[in-house]
């Protein structure tokens, strides 16, 4: 099933917490085990039945996004690369995609955000298209996120973006679901002391206004972090983990295409012929063989 609703994947920055690795190739493109790191969060966006997609880089980087990804046909998706000139913080992804947008709800999600679990399809899915959800995940090390900030029957009273004491271990996932006034509330957001047009200054005015649901997602979903060599590795090995315990791949734009019935068995076996004798083409193959479908 599709979705009205488009899709934005921020994938700007300059990637310097990640140097040397980042000098010369920006860190959504760089491997997550066998994929490009963007293949997670862009399938994360088709898995919510979204088909039409932003993809925001750097000015210098476009290219080489555009070498990876295409125009999304191979997947049956339309990709439309905007550049983002500066890094000037998350909520700024709405201005520079309003035209693409065109009052459409949206979903985006970071580059650099890897999600796996069961009925993520499910859930995002359940997203009103009507003003905002976000989804809030327990995590060890609060401090280095937007933080929830929960009053003492549970009611969400702020988000806090890099808090030096955390309110709570709930950390906001770089998934965001908004409705068409996003630009426009974009548009109000006042750089904050570090200089950036901050997602949760976003938020806040769909928080303040009621309308912004903040769903948790349990101890059953994985969200990495990719933000340091050790977490990307880490990272990598899960995928390298699930994929080798299961035989079945986890980020995988082809499979999922497919299984959403977005492109046919022969084109599945085209891109299949592509990846040669890789693990990841014999894969495709065998998905053609079986009743997976
Ligand atoms: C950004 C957001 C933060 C969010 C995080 C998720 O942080 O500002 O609210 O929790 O993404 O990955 P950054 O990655 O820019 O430090």
């Amino acid at each position: 099933m599709s979705s009205t609703r488009k899709g934005i994947i921020l994938a700007g920055g300059s990637g310097t917490r990640l140097y040397p690795l980042t000098m010369g190739v920006s860190k959504q493109l760089l491997p997550l085990y066998d994929k490009p790191m963007i293949y997670y969060p862009l399938t994360v966006l088709m898995l919510a039945g979204i088909r039409e997609i932003a993809v925001i880089t750097t000015p210098h980087d476009q290219e080489q996004f555009k070498r990876v990804l295409g125009d999304g046909s191979q997947w049956g998706i339309s990709l439309t690369f905007i550049v983002q000139p500066s890094p000037d913080g998350l909520a700024q992804a709405y201005l520079l995609a309003e035209d693409f947008l065109a009052g459409a709800p949206s979903a985006m999600v970071l580059g650099d955000n890897v999600f796996f679990g069961h009925g993520l399809p499910e859930m995002m899915k359940a997203a009103p298209e009507q003003g905002g959800t976000v989804f809030g995940y327990h995590v060890s090390d609060p401090e280095r996120y937007g933080v929830v900030d929960f009053d003492k029957d549970g009611t969400v009273k702020a988000i806090i973006e890099k808090p030096p004491v955390a309110p709570s271990n709930y950390a906001v996932t770089g998934l965001y679901f908004l409705d068409g006034t996003a630009p426009e509330r974009a548009r109000a957001v006042q750089p904050s002391p570090r200089g950036e047009l901050e997602i949760v200054t976003l938020l806040e005015s769909y928080l303040h206004e009621g309308s912004l649901r903040v769903e948790t997602m349990g101890r059953g979903y994985a969200w990495l972090d990719t933000g340091t060599h050790a977490s990307l590795l880490d990272a990598g090995n899960f995928v390298r983990t699930l994929q080798e315990r299961q035989g079945l791949q986890v980020g995988s734009p082809d499979e999922i295409a497919w299984g959403q019935g977005w492109i046919s068995d022969e084109d599945l076996s085209e891109r299949a012929s592509l990846f040669g004798k890789t693990g990841y083409g014999a894969y495709l193959k065998g998905l053609l063989r079986s009743d997976k479908h």
